[in-house]
C-alpha cells in the first residue's frame, strides 16, 4: 500500500521517507543511503535454508582481496555494469573498465541480422583485449560475455538448436537436460561466449504468457527435478575437475522470482500470490540450482504484490543471498532496474542497494555508470554494498579461471568450430525431439505410417526451420530469418522426405497442400509463428483466432478422402479442438529446433515395417478444454482439462478420442494483440477515422472522404477481396488517417525493447511535401509525429512493402507511450496516394524507417 503511494510521488526523497526499512542485515550505514522497500511480507525464515556447495577457498579470497585493494572506484563501478554489444565498443570497455558485455537477442557482431562463429569469436577477442588493456591505468579484469543460449547456443548461426524447454519438460529426462547443457556450453565457448542466460526456471501458471515455452513445466516438482541437471550441464558438477573448465560456461537461473505467476499471464506483470505460493511454486527450482553451484541469478522484470523484483531487498538479499546461501552474483534483466519507481534506465541506486550485483544496462550503461559513480561518492550507494557486489563478480570470474586465461580464441575450445553443430550435438537434439513429441490422438492406429507410400507433407510449418524453432533463435523474436540462415539444419518435411525416399516411398512437400498425385496420407505441419517475451502474450488460448486457414486445409484434405496427421508447433498448449476433431491423428510437437528429422523417427516405421521409436513424451503442461480455460494447472481445485498433465499416448494404446467439444468459450471479435489494422479493417477495440481541418469522420464504410475532400479512402484487393484501403490525399488541405483505440494502450514495455510499428503498404503516388507517421495520446503535448516523406521516396513504388518505425522514435518525438490513444496516424497536406493493408507491432520489417523526429 505505501509503495503504491510511493509510485505516484514524484520526488524520490518522499519515497524514501515512506519506505523506511532496516539495513541491519547487510551491515549498511543508514545515513544518506538510498532506501528500497523490503516487502513487508517477506519472511526469510519461511524459506528453505540453502547450502552453497563450494567449500571455502582461502586462496581465492586472497586473490579477491588483492584485486579489490588495487581497484579504483571507477574500476569497481565498471564491474557492476553490463553493456550490450549493439551499444558499446571495445574502446568504451577499455575506457570505462566495464566488467561484462551481453548480446541481446537482436545484437550481432558487425551489426547484421545473423553472424557465424568466426565473427563472434573475433568480437569476443576484441573486447577481451580492451578489458585487459591498462594503458591508461586501472586493473586488468577479464570480461564475462553473456548471451541467451536458452535452447542451444541459439544466437550464433550454425549452432545446434535444441527443442525449447516446454518440449524438454515432456521428455521427463533429466540426463538429457544435462547433456544438452553440456553441448550448449561447448558450442558457446567455441564462439567466445562464456556465460549463458539459462536455465529458465520459471514455473508458468498462465499459458497466455508469451514465455510459457521457456519453462519446463507448470509443475514445480518437475522444474525442481531439472534445475540441477540444467545447471550442471552448463557449468559442470561442483567438486569435479570439469566444473567451470574451458568447456563450460557460467549459468543464470532466471528470472528470480515469480515471472510465470503474473496476473493474466502478462509479461513483466505482477504476481499477486502469497509468500508460500511464491516459495513453493515459483521458486521451486532455485534451491536445487544453488545446490548445484549456479554462479548467477537473473532478477525478474516482474513484481511481487506490486513491488518490482529488481528493487525487492527482502527477496534478493534476505532470502536469496542470506537464507538460500546463494554466493554467486545477481544480474538484472534488460533495463529492468529502470522500472523501479523513482528509477530510470540511467539512474537507479535502489537496485544495487536492494541486492542487485550487476545492472544489465544494454544501451543505458554510460549514464548509469556516471550516476552510480556519483552515488557511491555521495554515499547514496554504500561502499560496502558496492564492494560486496564487485567481490561476488570477481569470485565468479576467478572460479571460471578467467584471470589465468588467454584471449577467448586461445582458450581450450575457442575456435573449435567443428564443435558447433557437430554430428554428436545434432544427434542429441534429434533424440530430444523424439522424446518430446506428445501423441494426443491416434484414431484407428493411423500412426505409425508406412514409409513406402505416397505422403503429402503440407502446412506452413512443413519446411520452415524458423517456425519449428520459435523465438530466441538467431533473432530475438525468431522472425526475419529463412532456412538459408540455418546451415545443416533439417526441416520436419525434409526429415520425412529423407526417410520415406530411403524406404522406397515418395513425398510431396507443399505448404498450401496442393499435390500432383493423390497422397495415401497427409502430414500437416502448422501452429504458432515465432514470438518472444511480451510479444507472445495473448488474451485467450485460442489458436489463430480469426484465421482458419490451417483448419480449412485439413478439412479440404479430409473431404478428398485423405487421412490427416496434424503436427502442431506451439510454445504452449492451445485450444485446438476443431483441429483435433478434423485430424485422424494429432501430435503436439512444441518447438523442436533445427533437428526436424526427429519427427520422422517417431511418425514413420522403418523400411521393414517396424516401429522405429514409440512416443515417449508426456504433457508437462495441462491442455485446455476451452480457449478461456486458464489458469489451468495440475493440482488445482476443479481440475478438468481436455488432456491432463502427464497425458501422452503410445502406439499400443487406443487413440480414439471421439468428438471433442467445439465450444470455444471465446467472446466475439477477439483479435491478436498488437494488431491494429488487419485486412484493411481496424481490429476489435479500435476505430478508423479521417481527420480533416473541418473535423473527424468515423469510417463506417469505404469509400468515404473528409468533408472538404482532402482525403478519400476506398477499398481495394491485395491478397483477398477488399483487404486493403487506398488513401488518396488531394493536396487541398491537411488531413490524416487515424486508428483510435477505445481504451488507451500502454506501450512502454514494447518501447523498451526494439519493437516497431509495422505498416504493410504500397506507395502509389508521391508528392513533394511533408508526410508524417505518428502515435498520439488523448491530450495535448504527448503526440509523436515523425516525418517519413524522405524515407518513403527512397522505396520502390507500386509494390507492397512492410515498413517499420521503431516505437522509440515516437517516444523521442514526444509521444507518451503509457497512454497511446492513436497508435497510428498518417498525415499530410500534399497529394499522396498510399495503399495500406495491415498495421501492427512487430520486428524485422522489410524496411526500417529512420528515426528523424523533430
Ligand atoms: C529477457 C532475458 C534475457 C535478457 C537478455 C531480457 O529481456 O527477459 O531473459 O536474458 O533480455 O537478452
Ligand atoms: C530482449 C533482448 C532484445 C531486446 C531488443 C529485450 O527485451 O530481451 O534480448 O535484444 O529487447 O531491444
Amino acid at each position: 500500500m505505501r509503495w503504491i503511494l510511493c509510485r505516484k510521488c514524484a520526488l524520490r526523497c518522499a519515497c524514501v521517507l515512506l519506505a523506511g526499512l532496516s539495513f541491519a542485515a547487510l551491515g549498511l550505514a543508514q545515513t544518506g543511503a538510498a532506501q528500497v522497500p523490503s516487502h513487508p511480507e517477506v519472511h526469510p525464515a519461511l524459506w528453505p535454508q540453502g547450502h552453497w556447495p563450494l567449500p571455502p577457498d582461502a586462496e581465492l579470497e586472497q586473490r579477491v582481496r588483492a584485486l579489490m585493494a588495487k581497484m579504483s572506484l571507477r574500476d569497481k563501478v565498471g564491474q557492476v555494469i553490463q553493456a550490450d554489444i549493439g551499444s558499446v565498443t571495445p574502446e568504451d570497455v577499455r575506457k570505462y573498465r566495464l566488467g561484462s558485455i551481453l548480446a541481446g537477442g537482436n545484437s550481432k557482431p558487425g551489426g547484421g541480422r545473423v553472424a557465424g562463429p568466426a565473427k563472434w569469436l573475433a568480437l569476443s577477442d576484441a573486447f577481451h583485449r580492451a578489458a585487459m588493456d591498462t594503458r591508461d591505468g586501472g586493473v586488468a579484469i577479464p570480461l564475462l560475455f553473456g548471451a541467451d543460449a536458452v535452447h542451444g547456443n541459439n544466437d550464433v548461426s550454425g549452432s545446434t538448436v535444441f527443442p525449447h524447454n516446454i518440449a524438454l519438460g515432456a521428455t521427463r529426462d533429466p540426463a538429457l537436460i544435462q547433456a544438452i547443457g553440456r553441448a550448449t556450453a561447448e558450442e558457446a565457448r567455441a564462439a567466445g561466449i562464456n556465460w549463458a542466460f539459462a536455465p529458465t526456471l520459471t514455473v508458468p501458471q498462465d499459458d497466455r504468457w508469451g514465455r510459457t515455452y521457456e519453462g519446463y513445466s507448470e509443475n514445480p516438482a518437475l522444474v525442481a527435478q531439472y534445475a540441477a541437471a540444467a545447471v550442471e550441464g552448463l557449468q559442470g558438477k561442483p567438486g569435479t575437475p570439469q566444473f567451470l573448465d574451458g568447456a563450460h560456461v557460467i549459468a543464470s537461473a532466471k528470472h528470480f522470482v515469480g515471472d510465470g505467476f503474473t496476473r493474466n499471464g502478462l509479461d513483466q506483470g505482477d504476481a499477486e500470490v502469497s509468500e508460500e505460493q511464491l516459495r513453493d511454486i515459483a521458486a521451486a527450482g532455485y534451491l536445487p540450482a544453488i545446490d548445484a553451484g549456479v554462479q548467477s541469478v537473473m532478477v525478474s522484470y516482474s513484481s511481487w504484490n506490486g513491488v518490482k523484483m529488481s528493487g525487492n531487498k527482502g527477496l534478493l538479499t534476505d532470502v536469496l543471498k542470506q537464507r538460500m546461501d546463494f554466493r554467486g552474483f545477481a544480474v538484472g534483466d534488460w533495463n529492468s532496474h529502470g522500472q523501479i519507481p523513482g528509477c530510470s534506465n540511467e539512474d537507479c541506486p535502489q537496485a544495487i542497494v536492494a541486492g542487485l550485483d550487476m545492472y544489465m544496462a544494454p544501451d543505458s550503461w554510460r549514464g548509469l555508470y556516471r550516476h552510480t559513480l556519483a552515488e557511491v561518492k555521495s554515499g547514496v550507494i554504500p561502499m560496502v554494498r558496492l564492494d560486496d557486489a564487485v567481490s561476488r563478480i570477481l569470485r565468479v570470474k576467478l572460479r571460471l579461471g578467467l584471470f589465468d586465461a588467454v584471449r577467448p580464441s586461445r582458450q581450450p575450445l575457442g575456435g573449435h568450430f567443428d564443435v558447433i553443430g557437430s554430428p554428436a550435438h545434432r544427434a542429441l537434439a534429434r533424440r530430444a525431439v523424439r522424446e518430446s513429441l506428445v501423441l494426443l490422438k491416434n484414431q484407428d492406429h493411423l500412426l505409425p505410417l508406412d514409409p513406402r507410400r505416397h505422403i503429402l507433407v503440407a502446412g506452413a510449418g512443413a519446411d520452415s526451420i524458423p517456425q519449428q524453432s520459435g523465438g530466441w533463435t538467431l533473432t530475438w523474436q525468431g522472425t526475419g530469418t529463412t532456412n538459408a540462415d540455418f546451415p545443416h539444419a533439417t526441416s520436419i518435411g525434409h526429415g520425412i522426405r529423407a526417410q520415406v525416399e530411403a524406404a522406397g516411398g515418395t513425398v510431396e512437400l507443399s505448404a498450401d497442400g496442393h499435390y500432383t498425385h493423390k497422397p495415401d496420407v497427409a502430414i500437416v505441419v502448422y501452429g504458432e509463428h515465432p514470438y518472444a517475451e511480451f510479444q507472445g502474450d495473448v488474451p485467450t488460448l485460442a489458436f489463430a483466432p480469426g484465421d482458419p486457414a490451417d483448419l480449412e486445409l485439413i478439412r479440404r484434405l479430409r473431404a478428398q478422402g485423405i487421412a490427416v496427421v496434424s503436427v502442431f508447433l506451439s510454445g504452449r498448449p492451445l485450444w485446438v479442438n476443431p483441429e483435433i476433431n478434423a485430424s485422424n491423428a494429432f501430435v503436439a510437437a512444441w518447438l523442436p529446433g533445427t533437428e526436424g528429422e526427429g519427427v520422422a523417427d517417431v511418425l514413420l516405421r522403418d523400411a521393414a515395417g517396424k516401429v522405429q521409436h514409440d512416443f515417449h513424451g508426456k504433457l508437462s503442461y495441462s491442455w485446455p478444454r476451452s480457449a478461456m480455460q486458464t489458469p489451468l494447472n495440475v493440482g488445482q481445485e476443479d481440475y478438468h482439462p481436455q488432456f491432463a498433465y502427464g497425458y501422452g499416448l503410445t502406439y499400443e494404446e487406443d487413440g480414439d478420442l471421439g468428438p471433442l467439444s467445439e465450444v470455444s468459450g471465446l467472446p466475439a471479435n477477439v483479435a491478436a494483440p498488437g494488431v491494429y489494422l488487419q485486412r484493411g479493417e481496424p481490429a476489435a477495440g479500435l476505430a478508423a477515422a479521417l481527420a480533416g481541418v473541418d473535423g473527424s469522420i468515423a469510417i463506417k464504410a469505404a469509400p468515404s472522404a473528409t468533408r472538404d475532400g482532402s482525403l478519400r479512402i476506398s477499398a481495394l484487393d491485395y491478397q483477398r477481396q477488399e483487404d486493403a484501403r487506398r488513401l488518396a490525399w488531394s493536396g487541398q488541405g491537411e488531413a490524416a488517417f487515424v486508428l483510435r483505440a477505445d481504451t488507451p494502450l500502454d506501450l512502454t514495455r514494447q518501447t523498451n525493447g526494439d519493437v516497431q510499428l509495422i505498416v504493410e503498404l504500397r506507395i502509389e503516388a508521391l508528392a513533394p511535401g511533408k508526410l508524417t507517421l505518428g502515435m498520439a495520446c488523448g491530450g495535448t503535448n504527448c503526440t509523436g509525429l515523425v516525418p517519413v516523406d524522405a524515407a518513403l521516396k527512397a522505396l520502390p513504388k507500386g509494390q507492397w512493402l512492410q515498413v517499420g518505425m521503431p516505437l522509440k522514435c515516437f517516444e523521442a518525438a514526444g509521444a507518451d507511450m503509457r497512454h497511446i490513444e492513436v497508435p497510428f496516424r498518417l498525415e499530410t497536406a500534399a497529394a499522396y496516394t498510399i495503399d495500406i493493408s495491415r498495421v501492427a507491432l512487430g520486428t524485422d520489417p522489410d524496411h526500417v524507417l529512420p528515426c528523424t523526429g523533430p
